[in-house]
């Protein structure tokens, strides 16, 4: 991936984070997006230590505007865009009949409406080069729901008719677009889940352990390469086997 230049949206942390060095420590240079810039500038700084180009860029993944500016200085900066990594996500967890119109809204318009614009964003130079890879990180919980996050459920579901939709758009332009679909991985986001939520969990996984970022990183940068070329339009779980269909 010498010279190639991916963009990762909340890669500030946790499975952005590990997704950056790996794609980093394969010779690519990154751009590392998050809606906090200092810790997208940190993180850049750390990648810059591993021989490649990185920069940190503030962009809210919900903000047409700040996401056009973040693309902007991508290419302003690598003068090309050839991998695009939708990671930005959050939860606002409760049961449907407590859930508020506000916390459905944030859900969807940051991991659902959020990697339309990025991928909006990145659409035309890709088309342009003739080449792309963009990967949508949905989740397990798109596939088979949960209950108490009917928002992220639909977000990540939402996520995958997209990559299916996109993906047929463009693949005669020679880009790829796959989604993943993490399980339960350990991360700030899945920290403060109560332990019999988490015991529940690892019951249920039957490798009997949770996830790493690094699980993750290793598929999405099989995803990012050109051994994948001919893959597109798939989702592929990362669960240690929580969901076998
Ligand atoms: N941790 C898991 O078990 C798990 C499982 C399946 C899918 N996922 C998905 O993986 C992705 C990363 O999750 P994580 O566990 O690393 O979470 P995390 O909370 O540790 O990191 C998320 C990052 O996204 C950034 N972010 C949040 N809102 C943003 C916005 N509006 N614009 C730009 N950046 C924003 C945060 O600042 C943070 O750096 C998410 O899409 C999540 O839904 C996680």
């Amino acid at each position: 991936m010498k010279d190639k230049v991916a963009v990762v949206t909340g890669g500030a942390r946790g499975i952005g984070k590990a997704i950056c060095e790996k794609l980093a420590r394969q010779g690519c240079n990154v751009v590392v997006s998050d809606i906090d810039g200092d810790g997208a500038k940190t993180t850049a700084k750390e990648l810059e230590a591993l021989g490649i180009s990185a920069i940190g860029v503030a962009a809210n993944v919900a903000d047409a505007d700040q996401v056009k500016a973040m693309v902007k200085e991508t290419i302003d900066v690598f003068g090309r865009v050839d991998i695009l990594i939708n990671n930005a996500g959050i939860t606002r967890d409760s049961l449907i009949m407590r859930m508020s119109e506000a916390d459905w809204d944030l859900v969807i318009q940051i991991n659902l409406k959020g990697a339309f614009l990025c991928t909006k964003a990145v659409i035309r130079p890709m088309m342009k080069q003739r080449s792309g890879k963009i990967i949508n990180v949905a989740s397990v919980i798109g596939r088979m729901g949960n209950a108490g996050q009917a928002n992220y459920a639909a977000s990540k579901a939402g996520m995958i008719g997209l990559t299916q939709s996109t993906a047929k758009e463009v693949a005669a332009r020679n880009i790829q677009v796959n989604a993943i679909a993490p399980g339960f991985i350990q991360t700030e986001m899945t920290q403060d889940l109560g332990k019999e939520v988490i015991d529940a969990y690892l019951e249920s996984i039957p490798a009997k352990r949770a996830g790493t970022p690094d699980d993750v990183a290793n598929v999405t940068a099989f995803l990012a390469s050109t051994a994948s070329d001919y893959v597109t339009g798939q989702v592929i779980n990362i669960d240690g086997g929580l969901l076998i269909a």
